[in-house]
């Protein structure tokens, strides 16, 4: 309640002042001149540009590094028995997951594709961890056979395991996925559901089940998540949930796994403030997520692991796409299109990230009011919808900033090919995915004989024909 007496207080309306160099008195977006980018991962833009050509997707390995250490250091200084699953669908180039592998990182996986690109390159089985709603039954024996950390996703797939475990006389090691109310909306797609009950009696069926042992608990919060105050009750909730299992069955809680989701400073769209300025630290992370780990300790039959799952906060800040202006137009209002060779196909996370976009040089021109766009031949391929940037022309350079996460393994083959994808490391750079050729798009169809004629005679499609 207010303490101001209202009969007491004279009313005087404010004043408007017209301060010089304030924000009256500047154009729309002055406020920050975005800073100019000549040099990524410690290479000029150019001389990249002339090697590997533009678009060009760089990956700096050193970034990479030093964001799994810092995850790494700080969780481990809260407990130290954690062990970091790094999410292989987030970006499934192999030098990026083999670069996380040699920091010591176990592989979680949510496909037999990803299964089988961790072990291809040396990580080993029982280093992998297995999510996701639907597992194939092979990649399920595989899984067994090479004792995966294995958490179940729902009801279905515990009748099937058991199944596929009492057909090989198996009893396997298995962990459940929990969901439970925190944000919104839900992740209720995918686990058992903690507060109608139902995941604890899915750990009943598991400790009932002559070929099933339930060892962990794994839960992934959502994606993008800045406050670490959720992961705090989230872990507080499965910690709940663990001693439970413990007193009213036989099963020993080894492993709990939070998931990932931890966010980065790319900022979403439509957001009041920058990421940078609402997203929390790998440390402070961390401690929400330990702190009740620590507290509870002594309570369970015996320290349980720790397991994570980030994948944007080790990737994302580590890679830039470099770009090239193609053309500038005028569209509707007095805003101006600037077109770039990277569209959406290559880079999905624009949809929902307003990416940082800096020019190669700034030569001191005015301010323009852009909307950055897309080569694709669809409306929608918009990069960013507006920003402010010194006046461009076709040819300059953009470098777009944040880009490792999701846009490799979420692009798409449309209207263009995917560029090279390099990695600047100590001793240089390496493609470490090449530019595709018409060919990669076309190599797997069939052109049935009776759709070959004289003209089609030498095409591609016909070289494996008798009569190609
Ligand atoms: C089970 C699981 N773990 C980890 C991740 C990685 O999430 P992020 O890249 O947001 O850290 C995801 C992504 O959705 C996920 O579904």
């Amino acid at each position: 309640m207010s303490t101001i007496d209202p009969k007491q207080t004279t009313y005087t309306s404010p004043e408007l002042f017209n301060v010089s160099d304030g924000p009256v008195g500047r154009p729309p977006g002055s406020e920050r001149r975005i800073e100019a980018q000549s040099m990524v991962a410690g290479h000029s833009v150019e001389s990249l540009v002339e090697k590997f050509g533009s678009p060009l997707y760089v990956m700096d390995e050193t970034r990479l590094r030093a964001s799994y250490r810092r995850l790494s250091e700080a969780f481990k200084a809260g407990w130290t028995h954690t062990v970091i699953g790094c999410s292989v669908k987030t970006n499934y180039l192999s030098s990026v997951v083999a670069v996380m592998r040699d920091e010591g990182a176990w592989g979680e996986v949510v496909s037999g594709f990803e299964y089988r690109l961790c072990r291809d390159l040396g990580i080993p089985g029982d280093q992998i961890i297995f999510n996701g709603p639907w597992k194939t039954d092979d990649d399920l024996r595989l899984a067994f056979s090479e004792g995966a950390v294995l958490n179940l996703d729902g009801d279905d797939e515990l009748e099937r395991v058991e199944a596929l475990a009492a057909g090989l006389g198996q009893k396997v090691k298995v962990g459940l996925r929990i969901n439970m109310q925190l944000n919104y909306p839900p992740w209720d797609k995918f686990g058992f559901k903690l507060e109608t009950g139902h995941a604890m009696e899915a750990a009943r069926l598991v400790d009932k089940s002559e070929h099933l042992e339930l060892n962990g608990l794994h839960m992934h919060v959502g994606t993008y998540i800045p406050d670490p105050g959720l992961y705090g009750r989230g872990i507080e909730a499965l910690i709940a949930l663990a001693l439970r299992i413990e007193r009213e069955t036989d099963a020993t809680i080894s492993s709990l796994d939070i998931g990932g989701g931890y966010a980065t400073r790319n900022t979403l769209h439509d957001t009041m403030l920058p990421g940078e300025a609402i997203t929390a630290t790998a440390e402070e992370y961390a401690e929400a997520i330990t702190a009740p780990l620590r507290r509870a300790s002594a309570q369970f039959k015996e320290a349980p692991r720790l397991c994570i799952e980030p994948g944007r906060i080790l990737v994302d800040e580590a890679a830039s796409m470099i770009t090239t202006v193609r053309a500038v137009k005028r569209i509707s209002g007095q805003q101006k299109a600037v077109l770039i060779d990277a569209g959406v196909h290559i880079m999905p996370t624009a949809w929902w990230y307003d990416h940082e976009i800096r020019p190669e040089f700034d030569h001191g021109h005015d301010i323009e009011d852009y909307r950055i766009v897309g080569p694709l031949c669809m409306q929608i391929d918009v990069v960013r919808k507006q920003v402010n940037l010194p006046a461009l022309s076709t040819g300059d350079r953009l470098v777009i900033q944040d880009v490792g996460a999701y846009n490799f393994s979420q692009s798409m083959q449309f209207i263009y090919m995917r560029p090279n994808y390099v990695m600047a490391h100590a001793k240089g750079v390496d493609i470490i995915r090449a530019r595709e050729e018409d060919s990669y798009v076309r190599q797997l169809e069939n052109l049935p004989d009776h759709l070959i004629g004289p003209e089609t005679q030498g095409s591609i499609l016909c070289k494996d024909k008798p009569n190609g």
